[in-house]
């Protein structure tokens, strides 16, 4: 049954481009389509599974292949895995793809794309303003490279649209692909 196909959506973007809130909006929206669902999100994941790993590209690469190689394990059992780290390199992303669809589940790359002058006029956890101040370095997308996906399946705009707007767009393509049932049809076969 195709809607019991794990899948991987793959948050990708800059620090503040809405990552982890988008991936607490769409984590209830597809349990209430019947999906079950495991959240892998790059702050939580760094003060477990990979505690003690910084920023360098090695340390990013271990950190990102880790919670790939999780999502991986969660996605060939039926799970729908969300991921929301930066995940900055395009082939280490790309490498997670080859293996969740190595493995039979569908590897869905969203591009939260706000620009950084939308990431830092925001700044949810003033972290530009410190790097702007010169108290941090190595900071993704200021002195830190940023490579964007070339082919995602969806790009969403956070720095211009509303969350909801960019919450549809990920569910209109994960109906498309038949991942989930529309709510309306979710909720009535639970009723039968
Ligand atoms: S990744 O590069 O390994 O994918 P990850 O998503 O886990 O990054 O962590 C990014 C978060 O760590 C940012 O949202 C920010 O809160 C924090 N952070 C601390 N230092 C840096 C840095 N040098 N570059 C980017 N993010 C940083």
């Amino acid at each position: 049954m195709s809607s019991e196909q794990g899948f991987v959506v793959w948050f990708t973007g800059l620090s503040g481009a809405g990552k982890s809130t988008l991936t607490e909006a769409l984590a209830p929206e597809l349990r209430a389509r019947g999906r079950r669902v495991e959240v892998l999100d790059g702050d939580e994941v760094r003060t477990n599974l990979s505690k003690g790993l910084g920023f360098s590209k090695e340390d990013r690469d271990t950190n990102v292949l880790r919670i790939g190689y999780v999502a991986n394990l969660l996605a060939r059992n039926g799970v729908a895995a969300i991921t929301a780290a930066i995940s900055p390199y395009r082939e280490i992303r790309d490498a997670n793809r080859a293996l969740v669809e190595r493995d039979g589940g569908a590897f869905i790359e969203v591009h939260a794309s706000a620009t950084l002058e939308e990431c830092e006029a925001r700044d949810v956890k003033g972290l530009y303003a410190e790097v702007r101040a010169g108290k941090r370095t190595g900071f993704t997308g200021i002195d830190d490279p940023y490579e964007p996906p070339l082919a995602p399946e969806v790009t969403v705009p956070t720095g211009s649209e509303p969350i909801a707007a960019s919450l549809e767009r990920i569910l209109g393509y994960l109906e498309g692909r038949g991942l989930i049932t529309p709510a309306r049809a979710a909720a009535a076969e639970g009723a039968r």
